[in-house]
């Protein structure tokens, strides 16, 4: 794959995940190519088991593909050694997941749970304390510095879930539907925040969601479909951005993914109406690639 002149900060290739449960394969990951630029926000979408968390996993280094090469901010992440992970996940890549209590030490304050990746680091106490106080304020919840999770909303507690993957100065931000526990009102304030995060600290974002009107409030969405990436939609003009609040009347281009072997999947609802099923005859009309029922 060739790309223009800086690499993007997030480069998938071809990338297989098979889960081996006893006798029986699933194939979560089917060859999926994904670019992501950095300082860009792009959301992923997909129906349930299409791989969406498969390669969030992936590219956090809690899991690796079975086969494929993945490379964030320029290196292999399949070349690292447990070590090198380990300080990949600590320092490089911040993850939200959709369970507020996945994301937060139930024992510990707001300012506790946020300093706790910068303790893992080493970070010195006063730089810590004041980082964590920044963050808290960037997140609007300076007055909860004290409080304990179960003290807090679901969306305070998603903040606070933000706050602690922003720690350790992450480059990459992901997150697994993040919002999928909140009401619109709360949901729509999240997603603002990580509009927030990208423009003032240039995170590259990169968000698993089931929102419907999503195209209409990030610049990109890609679409997964059975462990491949099938389509993706882009706003036709301010490309980089992401916000709560929908924009009904942004004019949105939908593209099918080419695969570095050509690969295309057609979206379902053309070879519904085409009657095309198994074998398609493909051609040239008119600087157009065409695909016609093979009558
Ligand atoms: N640890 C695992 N062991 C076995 N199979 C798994 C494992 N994790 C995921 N799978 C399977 O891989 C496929 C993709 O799962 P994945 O969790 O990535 O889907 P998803 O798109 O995140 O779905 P959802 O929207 O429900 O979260 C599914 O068929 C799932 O059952
Ligand atoms: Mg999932």
């Amino acid at each position: 794959m060739t790309y223009a002149s800086t690499p993007p900060h997030v480069l998938c290739q071809d990338l297989f995940k098979i889960y081996k449960i006893a006798d029986l394969e699933v194939v979560a990951l089917r060859g999926l190519d994904f670019i992501v630029d950095s300082g860009e926000v792009v959301a992923i979408v997909g129906a349930s088991g299409s791989g969406k968390s498969t390669l969030l996993n992936i590219l956090a280094g809690y899991d690796s593909p079975s086969a494929g090469a993945v490379q964030v901010g320029g290196q292999d992440l399949l070349r690292m050694s447990s070590k090198q992970v380990e300080q990949y996940r600590q320092r490089q890549v911040g993850f939200v997941w959709q369970q507020t209590s996945r994301n937060l030490f139930p024992y510990l304050s707001t300012l506790d749970n946020v300093s706790l990746p910068m303790m893992l680091i080493e970070m010195d106490a006063a730089e810590r304390r004041a980082r964590a106080v920044d963050l808290l304020e960037m997140m609007g919840l300076e007055r909860r510095a004290e409080h304990t999770p179960e003290k807090l909303s679901g969306g305070e507690q998603q903040r606070v879930a933000i706050a602690i993957a922003l720690a350790n100065h992450p480059s990459l931000l992901l997150a697994d539907e993040p919002t999928g526990e909140l009401d619109d009102e709360t949901a729509a304030e999240i997603l603002d925040l990580f509009g927030v995060v990208n423009r003032e600290l240039g995170t590259t974002v990169v968000i698993v969601t089931h929102d419907p009107d999503i195209a209409y409030k990030v610049g990109r969405v890609v679409m997964i479909r059975d462990g491949k990436m099938s389509t993706e939609i882009r706003r036709r003009i301010t490309f980089q951005r992401i916000s709560g609040v929908a924009e009904q009347d942004q004019e949105l281009e939908e593209f099918v993914l080419v695969d570095g072997s050509g690969r295309v999947q057609i979206p379902r609802d053309i070879l519904d109406s085409l009657n095309i099923t198994g074998r398609a005859r493909a051609g040239i009309e008119d600087g157009k690639a065409t695909l016609a029922p093979d009558e």
